[in-house]
């Protein structure tokens, strides 16, 4: 099967060729992702109406470069899969009303997907992949959540972020010591040479907090503000310690939740995914913590982590197998929560 995936959930107009056998796994044909970064840098963060604007001027040229670059056509796919939610609501508009008219034009089936859905797809794109049931620690810029995935359509959600996305958390504390936008990755760089011991920064909720496998960010970001307000922006050595410190808070806290998640649902392999899945040190600690408890993990690619419309493709190739078509009046659902 030949699925198209089209993503414009949030600040990536991305469009992708799936091609799908017997199995679970797919393969990828084509991958074309246009960042907006460039567009909402200046702003420090993702401006909606900027966002919606830019899609609109980028779907046609990325859809067509994806077709072009799997060589085929519209009229040789077995479906188009496309973002419903959750996300902006301008943004998925675009996704979703391109969709159903390429849909509709080439009389080809349409399904919607939910973004985080795609996430925990995209690992059956990678070249090594789990068979379920597996624990998905989905982790970017605007999700932490971890699920249970038994099959392809069938998740049960153990745990979420009270507040911030951890993506977030990273993005607003590099915000706070004047690095730029997206953050998350210069402050993995700066760790690398910093003491994660230097700053004892809070774990969010408590071990023995009711939410067992809950996340809570917003009282480490107050923490990380609160040693700036008293010891000003540091720089050189004291920035890669607050920098190593922090991310050991964040990575320390995802960790410790995803593999006690894990134990508690029997799951023998976790899987990580989402932007913040490239960082440096959560891949080292869940490596360490998962080899301690016998528990695989797989981390896909970096290209599979961040969004993508592969993961959308592969994710409503699975949903069209299983017979699944999108109703005539598919409308964009932000608030979606798998
Ligand atoms: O999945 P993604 O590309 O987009 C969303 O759906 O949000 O994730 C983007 C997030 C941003 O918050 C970015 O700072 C974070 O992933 N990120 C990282 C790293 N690379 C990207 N966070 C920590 N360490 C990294 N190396
Ligand atoms: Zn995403």
């Amino acid at each position: 099967m030949r699925v198209l995936g089209l993503e414009t959930s949030c600040d990536e107009t991305a469009a992708a060729v799936v091609e799908t056998g017997e199995g679970l796994r797919g393969s990828v044909l084509s991958d074309v992702v246009h960042t907006q970064k460039d567009v909402h840098e200046k702003w420090g963060g993702v401006v909606p109406e900027l966002a919606s604007r830019d899609h609109l001027q980028r779907v046609l040229p990325v859809l067509d470069e994806a077709l072009r670059k799997a060589g085929c056509e519209l009229r040789g796919l077995d479906g188009i899969s496309v973002t419903r939610g959750p996300g902006l609501v301008g943004a998925l508009l675009v996704g979703v009303q391109v969709a159903k008219s390429l849909a509709a034009a080439a009389r080809i089936p349409l399904v919607g997907v939910n973004h985080i859905e795609g996430h925990l797809m995209a690992v059956l794109l990678s070249e090594r992949a789990p068979a379920p049931p597996w624990l998905g620690l989905v982790v970017s810029g605007g999700h932490t959540s971890l699920y249970e995935v038994r099959a392809p359509g069938e998740y049960r959600a153990l745990g979420h972020t009270l507040d911030d996305a951890a993506g977030e958390a990273f993005d607003k504390v590099a915000k706070l010591l004047g690095l730029p936008y997206p953050g998350g990755a210069h402050i993995d760089q700066l760790a690398r040479s910093g003491n994660p011991e230097e700053i004892d920064f809070p774990r969010g909720l408590s071990r023995r907090s009711r939410a067992a496998f809950d996340f809570s960010f917003s009282g480490l970001k107050t923490a990380v503000l609160t040693h700036v307000r008293e010891h000003g922006v540091p720089s050189g050595r004291s920035l890669a310690d607050l920098c190593a410190s922090f991310q050991e808070a964040v990575c320390d806290a995802l960790t410790l939740r995803a593999v006690r998640a894990a134990r508690h649902a029997r799951l023998p392999a976790l899987v990580i995914c989402g932007g913040v899945a490239a960082n440096s040190r959560l891949r080292q600690l869940a490596a360490e913590r998962c080899a301690a408890e016998g528990i695989s993990l797989f981390l896909p690619e970096p290209r599979l982590c961040t969004d993508n419309g592969a993961m959308i493709a592969i994710a409503g190739a699975h949903r069209l197998r299983r017979g699944e078509r999108a109703d005539p009046a598919m409308s964009a659902e932000p608030g979606w929560r798998l």
